[in-house]
């Protein structure tokens, strides 16, 4: 995706690539839309997609694939064991990042079981940039605990450190050296740190890393789902990087890990996952977990299909034109909202739009979900489906008070290649609308609260008729658009 200016000095996102497949989209009217809303509880988990427009719940094995995977699914070798497709895929990991064992697996967070139960034992730390939600999971399973070190610009909304991922460098020098390798059952640095906003973490800074696992002897494991991402922002924003192909940094970030794992429902846009080891004994340790939980060793739970698809995927992201487009859209997004005056993290990331519900919402309590409220506001005004990464998303304290959330963001998933830019600039001018009308927004509160996970299948309701007041506004403002 190329910077493409145009006469009247704008720069703008421009595709790269041509709809060759179409979906057909429905956008219901706003009155079937909040009666949908309704019937999911307020919770866009549990909207049917047929009801959903835009749906930016997640980048997670939605991206668009192209024509080139398409047609290398039609040659996949179905075999249980030893399959052409699975040595494609094994030998495609190996040339781009130069580690030679490798482990199949059916999507990342069972790559993060197998590790967890190889390496986390009662009692031992993780230290890391940032968690994601099913990493800790398995973590804290096996008995071991997080120690989140990320920089403190990461937990900042509005920041202009290009790299907010980057790890305290200080901070795990200083863990590692009173822990000790015993205590330490790895150092994880995740790329694209999701929960804080997709942001990308420096090459130079996993060089750090790198240096404080060699003097305290400790193994660095990479969470590679969101690297396409990431290597654009290395190139774009990293001087060192400046010069260098993607394949190039690729490189240069695998040859400082000694495990890479990563969902291959981001990374390669398909459905599946895997890990790769540069030491054999590191290898041997994990095998044996494969077969039990995944499947042989030459399919991992995924189908061959997948696999042939995922072997040109990782190609593909080796194409700057590909992997610029998510995070070029999601800038455009970020900057056309900032325009507007509406809150949203920066500087932007990948993955997607994170809206900024503490700002956006402050007239509602926390109590009452933030930025829940945004994600039932956003679907009802626009049949644009959002994520709530908020307090909706932690768990109650043993005592039933709430965990409040450090950030309230209604994540806006940009699933790569999937959306045109006037589905973009709708997404834009409906929540610029929302803002307008901010004050109209309310809270909610559950009428069922699951204890573990809530946020996947708890259902809310709104504190008083604001939703109601909401579409008569619409209508009021939009007449009888849609
Ligand atoms: N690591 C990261 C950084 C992730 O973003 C995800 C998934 C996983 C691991 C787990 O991978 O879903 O294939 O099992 N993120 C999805 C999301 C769920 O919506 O952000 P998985």
């Amino acid at each position: 995706m190329p910077r493409i200016k145009f006469h009247s000095g704008e720069t703008i996102p421009l595709e790269m690539h041509k709809v060759r497949i179409v979906q057909k989209l429905t956008l219901l009217p706003i009155e079937d839309r909040l009666k949908a809303m309704d019937d999911a509880g307020n919770n866009t988990f549990l909207l049917q997609n047929c009801d959903v427009f835009m749906d930016m719940l997640t980048d997670s094995g939605v991206n668009a694939m192209s024509d080139q995977q398409l047609a290398a699914m039609m040659i996949a070798d179905d075999s249980y064991a030893g399959s052409a497709t699975y040595t494609r895929l094994e030998a495609k990991l190996r040339e781009l990042f130069g580690m030679h064992y490798i482990l199949p697996t059916h999507q990342g967070r069972a790559c993060e079981n197998i590790l967890a139960q190889t390496f986390v034992k009662p009692g031992t730390i993780v230290p890391m940039n940032y968690h994601f939600t099913t990493t800790k999971a398995h973590i804290v399973l096996n008995g071991g605990v997080i120690e989140e070190l990320v920089k403190k610009e990461g937990l900042e909304v509005t920041s202009d450190l290009p790299f907010k991922g980057d790890i305290d460098i200080e901070a795990l020098e200083a863990l590692a050296r009173k822990e000790g390798a015993d205590k330490i059952a790895f150092v994880r640095m995740e790329a694209g740190t999701n929960l804080i906003g997709g942001q990308p973490i420096s090459l130079a800074n996993l060089a750090d890393v790198r240096r404080v696992c060699d003097k305290y002897g400790l193994i660095l494991v990479f969470d590679a789902s969101l690297l396409a991402d990431n290597l654009y922002f290395m190139k774009e924003r990293e001087d060192s990087c400046k010069d260098l192909s993607i394949r190039e940094i690729t490189r240069r970030v695998a040859d400082l890990c000694d495990i890479i794992y990563f969902s291959a429902r981001k990374l390669g846009c398909v459905r599946g996952g895997g890990i790769c080891i540069r030491d054999e004994g590191l290898y041997k340790r994990m095998r044996g977990l494969v077969p039990l939980y995944e499947g042989f060793l030459t399919y991992g739970g995924m189908s061959v299909r997948e696999i042939e698809a995922l072997t040109v995927g990782l190609e593909e992201t080796m194409d700057e034109d590909m992997i610029n487009q998510g995070p070029q859209f999601i800038a455009y997004m970020v900057s056309e909202l900032l325009k507007r005056g509406v809150p949203v993290i920066t500087p932007a990331g990948g993955l997607g739009c994170h809206i900024d519900a503490m700002r956006f919402l402050d007239h509602i309590p926390q109590a009452e979900y933030r930025a829940g409220a945004l994600a039932s506001a956003c679907y009802i005004a626009s049949g644009v489906r959002g994520m709530e990464r908020g307090t909706l998303s932690e768990q109650r304290n043993p005592d039933g008070t709430e965990v409040f959330s450090n950030m309230e963001l209604l994540r806006l998933a940009m699933p790569r290649r999937v959306f045109t830019r006037s589905q973009v600039d709708y997404a834009i001018d409906r929540i610029d609308w929302l803002y307008q009308n901010r004050k109209m927004i309310d809270g909610l509160v559950f009428v069922e609260e699951p204890e573990i996970l809530r946020f996947f299948y708890g259902r809310l309701k709104p504190v008083s008729d604001w939703q109601e007041k909401l579409v008569a506004k619409f209508r009021a403002d939009f007449g009888d658009s849609l």
